[in-house]
C-alpha cells in the first residue's frame, strides 16, 4: 500500500502547503493476450490493486517540479522546455505534460510527488501505472475533458515519443479503464472494450502473481525486433497488420522465414486463447482456463521466443505443485508468471518455486494473490 501520508508529508516539505489532491494509476496483469495489442489483436488484462499515487498540486511559473519517494530524488523542468528523450524516471511524468501540451491542452505548471508499490520492471505496467495516474491529476487539475480511452491513448503517448519504449495500448488502457472485480477484454483495433466477470474467489480459485525477479526493460532492443519481425510478416503477407491473418497454414506456407512463422503462429493463436478465455470467464467456468495459460506460456516460450529459463522454470514448478495452469505475463525476458490455483493453495505453490529457485541457485522470488481492482483515479477520503 502507498502511504499517502508519507506522501503528504514529504509533499508539505517541498512546498509548505497540502496538495490539491492525490490521483492513482494502477499496475496491471495481462491474464492473457501478449504480443498481440500491436498487432491490431485481443487483450484480456486486469487492474492490480498495487498503485502509483501522485500527490499533486498547480504551478502558476510553468514548472513541473517531480519527486520520487522511493528514489529519494527531485527534478524540475519548464513545461517550455519538454523534449522528448529528457530525464531517466521523470519523463514517464513529464511525457504526459508533453503528450498533452502537443495535443493542444491547456496545461500548467505542477508539482507532483510520486509514490508507487507496483514492483518495478516486473512486467506489472509500473511505468503505464505512473503515466496513469499523472494523466488523471493533469485531468482534474486543469478541467480537462478527455474521454478514457483519450487519456490511456496520451499516456501511451508519453511512453512512446517521450521515453521511447514503442510499446503498445495494452498497458494504459488496464491502468485506465478496469473496473475492480472484473477483466477488460480489448478489441486493439476497433478500441471497443467490454468489462469481463473475473471473480475468481467465488470460483474457487485464485491467481497467483510471482515476480521471478528477473528484471526486464522495454527501451531495449527485444521487444522492438518483436514488433518489426511482425510488421515484416504482415507486409510480405500484403496485410494492415497481422490481425487480418484468416487462414493460418496459408499464411505460414507463404512465410519463407522459419522465424517469422513462429512469430506469427504466436500472435494468431494467442488472439484465438484471448477469445477463449473471455469465454470461459463470461460463463464463470475459468477453472478451465488452466490448458489455455499453459498453451500461451508454451507459445511465447517456444515461437515468440520471449521467456527466459527462470520465468520457464517458474511456470514449470507451479503446475508441477498443483496450479491448474501457468504463464508468463506481460512483455517477457523476465518479470512474472501468473498462476490460477485453487482457493487457498496459492503460498504452497510459491513455496514450492521458491524452493526450486533456492535448488537452481536463484534469489527468492516475490508473490501475490492479484486482485482485480480499480483503474486510474482521484483518491477520495
Ligand atoms: C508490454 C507492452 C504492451 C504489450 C505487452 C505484451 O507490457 O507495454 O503494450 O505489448 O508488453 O503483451
Amino acid at each position: 500500500m502507498v502511504d499517502t501520508a508519507a506522501l503528504r508529508a514529504r509533499f508539505r516539505s517541498e512546498t509548505g502547503a497540502d496538495p490539491e489532491g492525490f490521483w492513482y494509476g494502477p499496475g496491471r496483469v495481462n491474464l492473457i493476450g501478449e504480443h498481440t495489442d500491436y498487432n491490431d489483436g485481443f487483450v484480456l488484462p486486469f487492474a492490480l490493486s498495487q498503485r502509483a499515487v501522485v500527490a499533486a498540486s498547480r504551478r502558476d511559473d510553468g514548472q513541473l517540479v517531480m519527486s520520487s519517494l522511493e528514489l529519494d530524488d527531485r527534478q524540475h523542468i519548464a513545461l517550455a522546455d519538454l523534449r522528448p528523450g529528457t530525464g531517466g524516471w521523470s519523463g514517464y511524468l513529464a511525457g504526459v505534460a508533453w503528450a498533452l501540451q502537443q495535443a493542444g491542452h491547456r496545461v500548467g505548471g505542477a508539482t507532483l510527488v510520486l509514490s508507487s508499490d507496483v514492483p518495478l520492471g516486473a512486467g506489472l505496467s509500473s511505468s503505464a501505472a505512473i503515466e496513469c495516474a499523472v494523466v488523471a491529476a493533469f485531468v482534474d487539475l486543469y478541467g480537462l475533458d478527455i474521454a478514457p480511452m483519450e487519456r490511456a491513448r496520451f499516456a501511451q503517448r508519453a511512453e512512446n515519443d517521450y521515453v521511447g519504449a514503442p510499446t503498445g495500448l495494452l498497458d494504459q488502457a488496464a491502468s485506465t479503464l478496469c473496473s475492480e472485480g472484473e477483466g477488460l477484454f480489448m478489441d486493439c483495433r476497433s478500441l471497443r472494450t467490454t468489462p469481463v466477470p473475473l471473480d475468481f474467489a467465488s470460483q474457487s480459485l485464485e491467481l497467483l502473481v510471482l515476480d521471478t525477479k528477473t528484471p526486464h526493460s522495454h527501451v531495449d532492443g527485444e521487444y522492438g525486433a518483436r514488433r518489426a519481425s511482425c510488421e515484416e510478416a504482415a507486409r510480405i503477407l500484403g496485410l494492415t497488420s497481422l490481425r487480418d491473418v484468416e487462414d493460418l497454414s496459408a499464411a505460414l506456407e507463404r512465410l519463407g522465414d522459419e522465424t517469422l512463422r513462429r512469430r506469427v503462429r504466436h500472435v494468431i493463436t494467442e488472439n484465438e486463447r484471448v477469445v477463449q478465455t473471455l469465454e470461459l470467464a463470461r460463463s464463470r467456468r475459468l477453472e478451465d482456463l488452466g490448458p489455455v495459460l499453459d498453451a500461451s506460456h508454451a507459445s511465447m516460450r517456444d515461437d515468440y521466443e520471449i521467456t527466459v529459463p527462470t520465468v520457464d522454470l517458474a511456470a514449470r514448478t507451479a503446475r508441477a505443485a498443483g496450479a491448474l495452469g501457468a504463464r508468463m505475463t506481460g512483455g517477457g525476458f523476465g518479470g512474472c508468471i501468473i498462476a490460477l490455483v485453487r482457493l487457498g493453495a496459492a503460498e504452497a505453490v510459491a513455496r514450492a518455486v521458491e524452493r526450486a529457485f533456492a535448488d537452481a541457485g536463484h534469489g527468492p522470488p516475490e508473490w501475490f494473490v492479484a486482485t482485480p481492482s480499480a483503474g486510474a483515479g482521484r483518491l477520495t477520503g
